[in-house]
């Protein structure tokens, strides 16, 4: 049945998944590891939640609990999201570890121009796993390589500032580069909880400026 408001454009956020490879520190998912079932939303279950009457502005799959590259049906569900009336855009928020590259070349070709995937990484190499526990730089290398050489969706890098990747900005512009991201968003951590990663000593105005300086 058609709703009344069907016109009304309202943003969606759904978490598809409990499931993720990482273990950052300051993550409910960590934090409360054994508190929640470990778990995904079925196909159908995501068609009863949708609204197929409503016109989505955007679609965001991020979560709280986990990681939505690691739904084992996340191409299905993407396809389903593309069948949105509205045809809302696509915001993933991912680590990016683990999905092999032909898994990547396969959401590149379904994602459009209007969709993005943000990849939260926090620091380079050698610094990213500090929080990030369990990523495997090669692997996020690969995610986002393939889907730049792929596809035409954006990609965001979004940095969570600690003391311990701070000076990383001018390095990170190089890499920002290499791989073609399309944007930078560095963040502020928000949760208090993690002691073992410091909080920045610069400001976020500061960092950004380092970024932009290269
Ligand atoms: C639980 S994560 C789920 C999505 C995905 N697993 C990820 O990490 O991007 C939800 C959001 O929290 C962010 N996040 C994780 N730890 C954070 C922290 N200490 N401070 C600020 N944001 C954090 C992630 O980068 C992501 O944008
Ligand atoms: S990658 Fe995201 S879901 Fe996974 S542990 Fe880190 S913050 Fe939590």
């Amino acid at each position: 049945m058609s709703r009344p408001d069907a016109e009304i454009k309202e943003d969606l956020h759904l978490e598809l998944t409990s499931k993720c490879a990482l273990k950052c520190p300051a993550c409910p998912r960590t934090e409360r590891f054994g508190d929640y079932t470990v778990t995904e939303l079925s196909l159908d279950a995501l068609k009863n939640i949708l609204d197929f009457d409503y016109k989505y502005k955007i679609v965001s799959l991020c979560g709280d609990h986990g990681d939505p590259i690691y739904h084992s049906q996340f191409h299905n569900v993407i396809e389903l999201l593309l069948d949105l009336p509205g045809a809302p855009s696509l915001h993933i928020a991912t680590n990016g570890s683990g999905r092999k590259a032909d898994w990547w070349k396969a959401t590149a070709e379904l994602l459009r121009p209007k969709d993005r995937v943000i990849f939260g990484i926090d620091g380079l190499e050698d610094t990213n796993e500090l929080y990030r526990r369990g990523a495997n730089w090669q692997s996020i290398m690969t995610a986002a390589k393939t889907l730049k050489a792929s596809g035409n969706s954006q990609l965001v890098w979004q940095w969570i500032l600690f003391e311990h990747n701070q000076h990383q900005m001018p390095e990170a512009r190089k890499v920002f580069e290499d791989v073609r991201f399309d944007d930078f968003w560095v963040v502020q951590s928000f949760r208090s909880s993690d002691t073992s990663c410091k909080p920045a000593t610069i400001t976020i105005d500061e960092a950004k400026m380092r970024f932009q300086n290269g």
